[in-house]
């Protein structure tokens, strides 16, 4: 509970804080939402009850599991008016800005959650956000390829009818592939949440002013866009483009080493874990085992990651910085052999981490609200008197 840095012993920061949702051990590379090891909910749990563990701290009963389901799935569709954003985005905008505008924009539609003391509206504000950002994001992508939008179908599960959203088309029938819903449904509960990220702070500094909580959520997709953070997936897939083929590894690793501007191991690195990503493990495997079912497990650019890792972490450069992959290393490689383009990655990751987003948000107005305020280190200028201009 001590404060996160003090510069001298007359000055502490306030922006650290209290939580009980996640729990990061960076060091032993252990990663724990409420207490349940990540890679255990990913190997038995599905995202939308990760979902409810992450919200409201205990795994569902079967019938809570069940009335939580149908309350997202009421949620699912967006207002008319809210489609009518997207017709004033250029053809070509990002997703991302996309979903920063209209997320932002549902404040202006929703004001029965603006008493956050009130916690059924706390809960009807955290349902309907998490069951309409796919179909945002999903709107987004049609926009982008001109396509008509896919109303949700509350038949299917979260991820299939995102897929639905996104990959059917009015003109012929769409079948989800259950295997390609579960990939997305594992990569999910790996984002769901991470403790203070920059994201997720910004959510909770944004919130601690007791702004509209859709606005709050909004400001945490504007910094999950940034490359060094959610934005790094589609980074490291630009990155995989650039290098080309594996042979040219070495050469590129060469440029990252010798600091060339601008280059960047993408998806290597952490600001907590300082041995191993536990996420990353995951999806490495997984990212095998989903390219082997679509018959695509010898993709060149799963090839070019691996030879990327081997090379980075037998090379002291890398190892002396404590630069591993992390979650996003592979991430985008099983995102693209879904058939997802790149500019929807972070998009993805955004869809996912809005759970934890809404559960910090909920977590911190739930108790007296107290507005963020970091403080600095002054490195200016000594205090000095005005000179007048004819003096200068
Ligand atoms: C996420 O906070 C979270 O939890 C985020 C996240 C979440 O779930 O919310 O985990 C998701 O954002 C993962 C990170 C995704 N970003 C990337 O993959 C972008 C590439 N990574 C880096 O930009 C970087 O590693 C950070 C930003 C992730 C972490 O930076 P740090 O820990 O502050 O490291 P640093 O910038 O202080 O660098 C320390 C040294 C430097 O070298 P020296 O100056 O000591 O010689 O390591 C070098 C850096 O140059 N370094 C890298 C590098 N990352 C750090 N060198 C090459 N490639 C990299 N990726």
């Amino acid at each position: 509970k001590e404060d996160v840095f003090t510069y001298d012993p007359g000055f502490t920061s306030t922006c650290s804080c209290e939580s009980a949702i996640t729990y990061i051990d960076g060091d032993a590379g252990v990663l724990l939402y409420r207490g349940y090891p990540v890679d255990q909910l990913a190997e038995h749990s599905s995202f939308i009850e990760v979902a409810y563990l992450i919200l409201y701290g205990e795994l569902p009963s079967p019938s809570a599991l069940e009335e939580f389901e149908a309350s997202i799935s009421r949620h699912t569709m967006i207002n008319e008016g809210v489609k009518r954003f997207f017709d004033g985005f250029y053809y070509d905008a990002h997703p991302m800005s996309m979903l920063t505008g209209v997320v932002g924009a549902l404040s202006a539609f929703y004001h029965d959650t603006s008493n956050s003391k009130d916690a059924k509206q706390r809960d009807i504000f955290a349902h309907r956000m998490i069951a309409k950002i796919p179909t945002i994001a999903a709107a987004a992508y049609k926009k982008y390829f001109g396509q008509p939008f896919m109303y949700p179908q509350n038949n299917l599960d979260y991820c299939s009818n995102l897929l639905h959203m996104m990959f059917s088309v009015p003109a012929e029938p769409y079948e989800v592939d259950p295997i390609a819903a579960k990939a997305l449904d594992v990569l999910f509960i790996l984002h769901a949440d991470h403790e203070q990220n920059a994201s997720t702070s910004t959510v909770r500094m944004a919130g601690s002013t007791g702004t509209n909580p859709y606005a709050a959520i909004s400001s945490g997709i504007a910094a999950l866009w940034g490359p060094a953070h959610g934005g790094a997936n589609e980074a490291v897939l630009k990155m995989l483009e650039e290098i080309g083929t594996p042979d040219k590894a070495p050469e590129f690793l060469q440029k990252v080493k010798d600091k060339v501007e601008g280059v960047r191991l993408m998806g290597f690195g952490h600001r907590v874990y300082k041995n191993f990503d536990p996420r990353a493990t995951i999806i490495r495997e997984h990212c095998h085992r989903v390219l082997k079912h679509l018959g695509k497990e010898n993709d060149p650019q799963l090839e070019l990651a691996m030879k990327l890792e081997e090379v980075a972490l037998s090379d002291d450069y890398f190892k002396e910085r404590k630069l591993y992959p992390n979650v996003d290393f592979y991430s985008g490689i099983i995102y693209k052999a879904l058939g997802i383009p790149v500019n929807m990655f972070t998009p993805m990751f955004a869809i996912a981490r809005t759970v934890g987003w809404v559960a910090h948000w909920s977590e911190m107005v739930s108790e007296p609200l107290k507005i963020a305020r970091p403080r600095q280190v002054y490195m200016g200028a000594d205090k000095r008197d005005y000179v007048t201009v004819d003096k200068r």
